[in-house]
């Protein structure tokens, strides 16, 4: 049996998620887990009760495909209270299984092979393989640190004829960017004359610090039909096992994305997104509450990570820090995480994932703060030692 030829060309392009990856080193190690963006609390008590509720109701069945109609217009009227934006739950929602479900059904809706697709550099890991499933080229624009601007006339260059969409994460993975208005108006006015997409990640619209302040791109002029949101329950509920999020799209691009979606899923889980409804009624001080319980959180992790000698960039928004790691003197980024698991027992991403190669990112880390203070102390005391070795 020849085992190659079982391989298509699509999967040979890319390995698994270095992310993910961390996390299964970091188990049998007892490392403290900084890598994988997942809280170790507990989720909202009255959230796990409705979802509870539900099963026990017996919404147990395959939902409606693009999701039960209580939560679209839910989600409908969150978008109306918080943005101003009037969306129609009938034939603008897609309730899907998490972003990552809803980023590639959006891509495989609406980029056919050798369209480009215009997206930044560090990235959130996902969109490379997502890229390469639907036969997109990816062009790269760089964040700079320490502050991850880029450059407009860049970007004015990686546009042209051929340019499908921009995918745009604010507030943003790994750097914790949260894209001004301006940066965005910029971009939006370049979908406009290119006539593309611009495909938004969301998910941390919520977890936003220092007065910064998330703007949909569909809120901007001329955007309503060209933007798509992708977005979900995971972060700003605390929820990342739930898999419920949500594509907002123009009628035409629903269609596409809801026939992807139906064929790939059929749907995401009957009784969490009953208890999503929940999760979307929530005051703006459940909001307040959560950028919070964040920057408190923030400023500790970027305490200890500076008393163990790391140099932290700052983030505005998202749950990440990004480290420089050139002053312990590794080779790479790999070879120091694996160290901080193996021998100083803490988890954390290698930059390198972020990064399309050439040894970009080969000095950066990032470590995520979604964790109890004991556990971020716990972390801290561990990364004492590498400054004690
Ligand atoms: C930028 C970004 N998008 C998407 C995801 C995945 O989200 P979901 O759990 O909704 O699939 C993550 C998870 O870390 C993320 O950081």
């Amino acid at each position: 049996m020849q085992r190659e030829k079982f391989r298509s060309s699509r999967t040979a392009q890319f390995t698994e998620s270095v992310i993910r990856e961390m996390t299964r080193l970091a188990i049998p190690a007892g490392a403290v887990n900084l890598a994988q963006g997942f809280p170790d609390f507990p989720a909202p008590a009255q959230l796990k009760q409705a979802a509870i509720e539900a099963i026990t109701a017996d919404h147990n069945q395959y939902p409606i495909t693009w999701g039960i109609k209580p939560l679209r217009q839910a989600i409908a009227q969150k978008y109306q209270q918080h943005y101003g934006l009037t969306i129609d739950p009938e034939r603008e929602v897609t309730v899907v299984c998490g972003s990552t479900e809803g980023m590639v059904a959006t891509l495989l809706a609406t980029v056919n092979d050798g369209d480009e697709v215009i997206t930044f550099e560090p990235y959130y890991e996902n969109y490379h393989p997502d890229l390469l499933l639907c036969g997109a080229t990816r062009k790269l624009i760089t964040l700079h640190a320490p502050d991850w601007t880029f450059d407009r006339e860049e970007m004015r260059r990686a546009f042209s004829k051929k340019t499908k969409a921009v995918i745009i994460n604010t507030p943003n993975n790994p750097t914790g960017r949260v894209f001004s208005r301006e940066d965005l108006e910029f971009i939006a006015a370049l979908c406009q004359e290119y006539d593309a997409l611009c495909i938004t990640d969301e998910i941390y619209e919520h977890i936003i610090y220092d007065g910064a302040v998330h703007v949909p791109v569909m809120t901007i002029p001329g955007m309503r039909e060209r933007a798509v949101i992708v977005n979900s329950m995971s972060k700003s509920y605390s929820v990342t096992g739930w898999r419920v999020g949500w594509v907002i799209a123009a009628p035409d691009l629903t269609d596409s994305i809801r026939k992807v979606h139906d064929f790939l899923t059929v749907g995401a889980a009957t009784p969490l997104q009953h208890a999503g409804v929940l999760a979307m009624n929530q005051p703006d001080t459940f909001y307040k509450d959560l950028a919070e319980h964040y920057v408190g959180r923030r400023d500790k992790l970027l305490g200890l990570l500076s008393a163990a000698g790391f140099q932290c960039f700052k983030p505005a928004g998202a749950y990440y820090i990004m480290t420089d790691i050139s002053q312990f003197g590794f080779p790479d980024d790999t070879t120091f995480v694996k160290h901080l698991i193996n021998e100083i027992g803490v988890a954390a991403v290698p930059g390198s994932s972020f990064f399309s190669g050439n040894g970009k990112g080969s000095q950066i880390v990032r470590f995520c703060f979604c964790k109890k203070y004991e556990t971020l102390e716990d972390a801290g005391h561990r990364l004492r030692k590498l400054t004690q070795a």
